[in-house]
């Protein structure tokens, strides 16, 4: 775990799942955050088949999108520096093969 364990107070722990893993975090925490600190670096993987993962960590880039699958099943692309985690979330990594 990569996170600052003294002088810091955090909001109650939630857990989500990305590829079906399940991820422990603490309200207010960005998934990307909360995956980095979990030692989930690699989100999604180029053309070349490189991995990619969190870089500017302000929603610029799109480096760390992943998808958000909704209640009905669906999917959609967000990126997770820009998305908070909650209880339940359910996320998939990306593959270029997925058009991106
Ligand atoms: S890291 Fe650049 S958009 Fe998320």
């Amino acid at each position: 775990m990569l996170r600052i364990d003294t002088h810091i107070s955090r909001g109650p722990k939630v857990t989500f799942r990305i590829d079906g893993q399940a991820i422990t975090a603490y309200a207010g925490e960005s998934v990307a955050a909360a995956l980095l600190a979990s030692g989930l670096r690699r989100l999604r993987t180029s053309p070349g088949g490189g991995g990619r993962g969190l870089f500017c960590a302000m929603g610029v880039c799109q480096e760390c999108v992943v998808e958000m699958i909704d209640a009905a099943g669906a999917s959609h692309v967000v990126a997770s520096c820009q998305l908070e985690v909650s209880e339940g979330l359910e996320l998939r990594s990306r593959t270029f093969v997925d058009g991106h």
